[in-house]
């Protein structure tokens, strides 16, 4: 059983872009840009989620994913509870799934998942009762699918509908990011022109070019008339070993300034999912300048998660009396 898409085509559960098709995928850009309008209403509500539940389930620390599914629940007129898992019963040995059972006994409709294991998400989707949605907020280094949504919304805002006239490159620790991993396929599903990975070869999976992308180990090289630029976090919380010799000298081969910048189309567009590690992936020069998206991606994550929400919850069925 496809467990992301039910018999009609629709998205059931969001658990990965892997898998996914270009029409659902265009189908929650298109959603995500009604969205967009109501985030930016005096009143930003609408009641397309009156009276369902929705769990935030975060094993893992989180600013903007956590916050903006929040937003975008409240947006959607659901209740939302936020399961601090440091005071759950959690510590006190219950198991996943246990946790589980418990929270869908309150009628829980839909749970947003965040774990630092891989698969963590699709595991709870198939063990929840089916009339439960489970959305991937990160897994591991898996997927972070509306991370990969968000940006793919934001390059669609600022270069517009066609992605098969674009050259983008992400640079910096592709190894270990959950993030580069959906984007590379969200990427290639929209049918982008080119995509480049630059990293250090220590941060480059083996066999990475199967992913559909073309792998640089120098920056100026890597950005060379690129239209888009997405930075990553070197992810030192999942990096086993000495990988780099230093953030300096990391720096200085791969950060981004505005010298390096200048390799790049004069309109090209810079972005990073957050957390910066500002002096360590780019100069602040570049984060705070003229380029830099960084910001519009938060607010556009309210959006995107509004439409991945209410596409998933549309597919429902409701639980039988
Ligand atoms: N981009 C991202 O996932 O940020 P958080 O870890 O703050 O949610």
């Amino acid at each position: 059983m496809n467990l992301q898409i039910d018999e009609q085509g629709r998205l059931r559960h969001f658990l990965s872009i892997d898998g996914l098709n270009r029409q659902l995928l265009t189908e929650i850009l298109d959603t995500a840009e009604s969205f967009a309008g109501v985030t930016e209403q005096t009143v930003k509500k609408v009641p397309l989620l009156r009276g369902k539940t929705i769990v935030n389930l975060f094993f893992e620390a989180s600013t903007r994913t956590r916050t903006t599914f929040e937003l975008a629940a409240k947006r959607l007129s659901a209740d939302v509870l936020n399961i601090n898992i440091t005071q759950s019963s959690a510590v006190k040995g219950e198991t996943l799934l246990d946790t589980l059972r418990n929270l869908e006994a309150m009628h829980v409709d839909m749970f947003v998942v965040r774990h630092s294991d891989s698969g963590a998400a699709h595991f709870i989707a198939s063990h929840v009762a089916p009339h439960v949605r489970v959305i991937n907020a990160g897994d591991g280094r898996h997927s972070h699918p509306t991370q990969a949504m968000l940006d793919m919304f934001t390059v669609r805002r600022v270069k517009g509908p066609d992605f098969g006239r674009l050259r983008v490159a992400i640079v910096g620790d592709i190894l270990h990011s959950r993030v580069a991993r959906s984007q590379i396929h969200a990427l290639n599903l929209l049918n982008t022109g080119e995509v480049r990975v630059v990293a250090p070869a220590t941060l480059i999976p083996a066999h990475a070019e199967s992913l559909g992308v073309h792998v640089y180990h120098d920056l100026q090289a890597g950005i060379e008339g690129v239209d888009v630029i997405i930075m990553l976090r070197l992810q030192r919380e999942r990096m086993q070993g000495a990988l780099l010799p230093s953030e300096h000298e990391y720096y200085e081969l791969f950060g981004l300034t505005n010298r390096k910048l200048a390799h790049a189309q004069p309109d090209v567009t810079v972005m990073h999912p957050g957390p910066i590690n500002r002096g360590v992936e780019m100069d602040s020069e570049v984060a705070d300048g003229p380029h830099s998206v960084i910001l519009e991606q938060v607010t556009h994550g309210i959006a995107v998660r509004m439409a991945v929400m209410s596409l998933a919850m549309s597919s429902k069925k409701d639980k039988p009396e």
